[in-house]
């Protein structure tokens, strides 16, 4: 039952979002977040990594609010000057209620008041090095059973290191070690 107003949900957010917002979230990796934030394990806040004009904020904010869930925090520095862009976009699209805007470092676990995470998009930098530090910063904020999501772990850009720093988080065992491909995206569950 859930898996259809899922579904439903998805598919009237999706063809505005995608014409109206610009942003690197695609229809495979929109529908994997928005259900995550819905129907996904744990409870907590969801917190994301990288939101710029906010396309994958508002798949998980409008799927954690179709079924009244918890908030999402929004952390970015908006290094591209996209924060106006994003504010307005949440606002369209009916989730400013559900968006808290955090502009920070990505490891800025300081400014964000939830202690309990079940839902972390990581979409920020995607040297080794910062992905690496997102990792450690978020990691003991995440509930057992919470889900961590990474973009780009296939990507081959020169200076990129995601998949670096999400195999060594798979070799400490602190997640379970088969990542689940899903578009640019992979996924895991914190152990
Ligand atoms: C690829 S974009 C995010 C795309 C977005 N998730 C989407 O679906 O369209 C990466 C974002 O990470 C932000 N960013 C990069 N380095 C950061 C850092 N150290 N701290 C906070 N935000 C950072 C940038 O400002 C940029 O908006």
């Amino acid at each position: 039952m859930s898996g259809l107003a899922t579904a439903a949900g998805f598919a009237r957010l999706w063809p505005r979002l995608r014409l109206t917002v610009p942003g690197w979230t695609g229809t495979l990796e929109g529908r994997s977040l928005y259900s995550f934030a819905r129907d996904g394990p744990g409870e907590g806040a969801i917190v994301e990594i990288g939101s710029a004009s906010g396309r994958s904020t508002i798949c998980l904010a409008r799927g954690s609010k179709a079924v009244l869930r918890e908030h999402v925090y929004a952390v970015d520095l908006h290094i591209r000057d996209t924060l106006d862009a994003f504010e307005r976009n949440v606002r369209r699209f009916g989730v400013d209620d559900w968006v808290v805007t955090v502009v920070a470092p990505s490891d800025s676990v300081v400014d964000v008041p939830a202690e309990r995470v079940r839902l972390l998009f990581v979409d920020g930098s995607h040297t080794y090095e910062r992905v690496r530090g997102d990792i450690e910063a978020w990691l003991p904020r995440i509930v057992p059973g919470g889900v961590l999501v990474f973009d780009d772990y296939f990507g081959t850009k020169r200076g990129w290191g995601v998949r670096q720093a999400v195999d060594e988080l798979v070799a400490s065992g602190a997640v379970r070690s088969s990542l689940v491909r899903v578009g640019t995206h992979v996924w895991t569950i914190k152990l």
